[in-house]
């Protein structure tokens, strides 16, 4: 990832992040929901991978709660440019986003996405298979943070994943 820096988005950043997930999703259904998640307070962390001349890649956690209590975090959506994929930035934005969730003393992160990505770096469909959740099967991933981390549980999703508010 050389001459590639991750920073925090900012609110100017909300439309080349809606562009990037446009482009890297091929539908705006992405965008919206990294919109509405900063619209509703749900957002824990946006993160963005830039060069010196433009946004190469995003990275959304939003809060999940756990028998209630505001203790999870979900990761997505996340994009990376097409021109870019398969280069590392992906990973550098999974890795600092979950150092952050993990300062910030979130004990389990949940993800629906790719099922040979995500363990990659640790996700795992068993861990998401112990909670009641909005999604299952082998897309569906989690992973413990913290050894307090509630072993069985409902899962409370934000509104901007059609939740009720
Ligand atoms: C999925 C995505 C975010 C990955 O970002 P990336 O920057 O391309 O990923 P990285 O370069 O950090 O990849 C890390 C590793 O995962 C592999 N990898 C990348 N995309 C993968 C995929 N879709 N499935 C399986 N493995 C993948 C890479 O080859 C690399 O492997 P290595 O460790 O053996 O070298 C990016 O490809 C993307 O934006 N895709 C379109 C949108 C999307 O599908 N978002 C995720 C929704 S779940």
């Amino acid at each position: 990832m050389k001459d590639i820096w991750i920073r925090p988005a900012c609110p100017d950043d909300a439309e080349d992040i809606g562009a990037l997930n446009d482009a890297a999703f091929g539908t705006p259904d992405e965008a919206k929901i990294v919109a509405r998640l900063a619209e509703d307070g749900d957002s824990l962390a946006s993160l963005i991978a830039h060069n010196d001349r433009e946004i190469l890649g995003h990275i959304q956690f939003f809060r999940i709660l756990i028998n209630g209590n505001d203790i999870g975090a979900g990761l997505g959506p996340m994009s990376v440019v097409p021109e870019r994929q398969k280069s590392g930035i992906g990973r550098g934005l999974i890795k600092l986003g979950m150092t952050m969730m993990e300062g910030q003393g979130r004990q389990l992160v949940f993800v629906l996405g790719h099922p040979d990505y995500y363990p990659k770096f640790g996700f795992s469909p068993g861990v998401a298979a112990r909670y009641e959740a909005p999604w299952s099967g082998p897309a569906f991933m989690g992973i413990e943070l913290s050894p307090a981390a509630p072993r069985t549980g409902t899962l409370t999703y934000p509104g901007a994943f059609g939740a009720p508010a």
